[in-house]
């Protein structure tokens, strides 16, 4: 058994490689963007690749190698269930609601005079986000209807940039605590003058509306992951005078943090999507978890203090782990 991996650095491509040599594990390293990558996996059985949701390469041809790879018989890190809605909110309201998950309310019209009657009874305020997108860079507040009516005008007429709701303030403070570079705050301050090349590529969000309750009160997220039948979590605080955690780099990480309800709902939900890996984002209307988010692919960065994790039967496991190593062990019992 001999394991591709397409390697990206920062990703999870680096445990990846250190997993498998100090386990003796055969690997061989493959470019994915190369026409002859399928003849560059004929002797290996399966093939990881962290992709990026808003690499301009990626989203042109991740999903359809991986899928093509997957057909051939071969295992592939994600695999289907794993990748087909990451960065794709509308998908995943598709998917949530069919598992009967707690998602928080959500709303897609993908008709113009459809979603103007819904927002003439709907009640506000609410939450707008494009499909795609992470960090909260596309999500907004909608305060009323009127704002409502503004952004399905958009949405149905010139559509939404991918960059132009980049917060170069976001930059900024993570420049000013020394997680971003002040060469990044200016690329962030450029951005709605100088598109980038996945924001050329992708085109306008555009023909389609999505709203969700707003669930107010959260000064906070979480976000659990559950990996082989392993969690770990991670609490995310809101920016200042903000709703939004994601992004924020305000992090917290005590096992004291996470209640169990959470933890058993991320792992009865993680069985039934049956992915390799899946984050899920919770804010809470009193006590109880709603989901507004999955995602397969998260930054290894955010991750690395996180004091110990929890098997199934919520038992906690103190002390250091490899998360990405887990993803190694699962492509095993995939086959
Ligand atoms: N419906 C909602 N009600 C209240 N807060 C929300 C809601 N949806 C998202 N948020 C907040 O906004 C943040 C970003 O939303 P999310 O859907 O996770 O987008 P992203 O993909 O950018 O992370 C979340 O981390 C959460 O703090
Ligand atoms: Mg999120």
């Amino acid at each position: 058994m001999k394991i591709a991996i397409h390697p990206v650095q920062g990703s999870f491509s680096d445990y990846w490689i250190k997993y498998c040599q100090a386990n003796e594990i055969p690997y061989k390293i493959v470019n994915c963007y190369q026409n002859n990558i399928i003849e560059q996996l004929i002797d290996c059985d399966v093939l990881m690749w962290h992709f990026y949701h808003a690499k301009a390469q990626d989203y042109l041809m991740a999903k359809q190698l991986l899928y093509a790879v997957s057909s051939s018989g071969k295992v592939t890190f994600p695999n289907f269930n794993t990748s087909w809605h990451f960065d794709d909110k509308v998908g995943q309201k598709y998917l949530l609601e069919s598992i009967q998950a707690p998602l928080v309310p959500s709303y897609v019209f993908f008709n113009k005079d459809e979603a103007l009657e819904w927002a003439a009874n709907a009640r506000f305020p609410k939450v707008f986000k494009l499909r795609g997108g992470a960090g909260s860079v596309n999500v907004k507040l909608v305060k009323n209807r009127t704002h409502a009516i503004k952004l399905i005008k958009r949405a149905f007429g010139k559509g939404f940039k991918h960059d132009s709701l980049v917060p170069a303030l976001d930059l900024f403070n993570k420049f000013l605590v020394g997680k971003a570079t002040l060469f990044s705050v200016f690329k962030g301050l450029l951005r709605p003058v100088k598109p980038t090349l996945f924001s050329k590529i992708h085109g306008k969000e555009r023909g389609y509306i999505y709203f969700q309750d707003f669930i107010a009160d959260n000064d906070h997220d979480i976000r659990v992951i559950v990996i082989n039948e392993k969690a770990f979590a991670i609490k995310r605080m809101v920016r200042k005078n903000d709703f939004r955690a994601s992004g924020s780099g305000d992090i917290l990480y005590e096992k004291e943090l996470f209640d169990d309800k959470t933890l058993k709902l991320s792992f009865e939900m993680a069985e039934k999507l049956r992915m390799q890996c899946v984050a899920f984002d919770f804010v809470y209307q009193a006590e109880t978890p709603m989901v507004v988010e999955i995602s397969y692919g998260f930054s290894p960065v955010g991750y690395g203090p996180c004091p110990g994790f929890w098997d199934k039967d919520l038992n906690w496991h103190a002390g250091e782990f490899d998360p990405y190593g887990w993803m190694v062990e699962e492509v095993f019992t995939d086959r």
